[in-house]
């Protein structure tokens, strides 16, 4: 069983990264969700984090960095655009995929020449890579700390439900309270000459066509066959993901015993079990993996959710959504 650590002062945080250094996993915070991470450069690392997460290899991890002065270490190239989206919004719920640099190994990068990089914006895991960096660690790799296909935590408990039967006596699990985002960052692929959108997130397609002033590809709705081989490479992109064991249904009239999850100003039918009832849409990304694996936790068979309608993050939760109902 791993270590649960709660008020991380900075020694703790500096346990924390000497702990990385030596090849354990941590379990930390970030705005969006939780993250394993374990240090980017280390193979045997790397590869537990496969093991913890049930994870097939081959799929690629985000590099965390603490500062934009990290990036060139990591890459080889990156066009103005990416540059203008990285001064904007980082610390920030948005992961760049750009050139690799010889520092981003197979191992991290699913053998391809690209590698994802995000600045979080979580005073813990800023704490955290800051240590990194000082006992000379070049970059966290971290997925969402969840198993695979499963629901990403937002809590520290949520981390310890999913993969504590997974984790070693060296590792160690940051408690840093609920994610304030809920749902994973914008992946963009800065490769080509525009922006490519290949998973929504709190950074919007609005967002990043105002800061680079160039038309966004969004590459998230799959209706091209030639992209599909493509998505592999992006599990969160795969269609059954993010799911809960029960079966989950979405926009349509809830039955008696079952979850729902709606808006606030949605009533609840008779009979049956509210899990949330956000006020806004920011909300709804908040609670919505917690009301999920509550309606686990309270062993029900299925969940009803009438889903936000609109632009921004919705389009990131009606996302998530489509592949949650997808099942297991
Ligand atoms: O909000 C987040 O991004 C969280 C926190 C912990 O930072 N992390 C996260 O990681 O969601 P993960 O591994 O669960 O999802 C990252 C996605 C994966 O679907 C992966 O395939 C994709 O990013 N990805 C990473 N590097 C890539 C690359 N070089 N090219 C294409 N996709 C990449
Ligand atoms: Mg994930």
């Amino acid at each position: 069983m791993s270590q649960f650590l709660s008020n991380c002062s900075v020694d703790v945080l500096v346990v924390a990264a000497q702990a990385l250094r030596d090849g354990s996993l941590v379990a930390f915070p970030t705005e969006t969700v939780y993250g394993l991470g374990a240090d980017a450069t280390n193979a045997q690392a790397v590869a537990r984090i496969y093991e913890a997460k049930g994870r097939p290899s081959g799929h690629p991890l985000i590099v965390h960095i603490a500062d934009l002065k990290y990036l060139d270490k990591w890459i080889s190239d990156i066009p103005e655009y990416a540059i203008a989206l990285a001064r904007e919004f980082w610390p920030g719920p948005m992961t760049l995929i750009l050139q690799r640099s010889e520092l981003a190994k197979d191992f991290v990068t699913g053998g391809q020449n690209t590698v994802g990089i995000r600045i979080p914006d979580n005073s813990l895991a800023l704490g955290l890579l800051e240590a990194f960096h000082k006992l000379g660690g070049s970059g966290i790799a971290a997925p969402s700390a969840n198993r695979f296909g499963q629901v990403s935590p937002t809590t520290a408990e949520a981390v310890k439900e999913e993969l504590g039967n997974y984790f070693a006596d060296t590792d160690l699990v940051l408690d840093g309270g609920q994610s304030v985002i809920g749902v994973e960052s914008t992946i963009i692929d800065c490769t080509g000459e525009i922006p490519r959108v290949l998973r929504p997130g709190a950074i919007t397609i609005e967002m990043i066509e105002e800061v680079s002033g160039l038309k966004v590809l969004n590459s998230t709705e799959k209706n091209s066959d030639d992209l599909k081989q493509e998505f592999i490479r992006v599990s969160g992109s795969l269609e059954n993901h993010y799911a809960p064991k029960a079966k989950v249904f979405l926009d349509q009239q809830p039955v008696v015993g079952s979850g729902f999850i709606a808006l606030e100003s949605i009533n609840t039918p008779d009979g049956v079990i509210r899990l949330a009832a956000p006020e806004s849409v920011e909300e709804f990304a908040r609670v919505l993996y917690s009301a999920l694996r509550e309606g686990d936790y309270q062993n029900l068979d299925s969940i009803y959710i009438a889903q936000p309608t609109g632009e921004g993050l919705a389009i990131a939760i009606r996302d998530r959504l489509s592949r949650s109902a997808k099942g297991r």
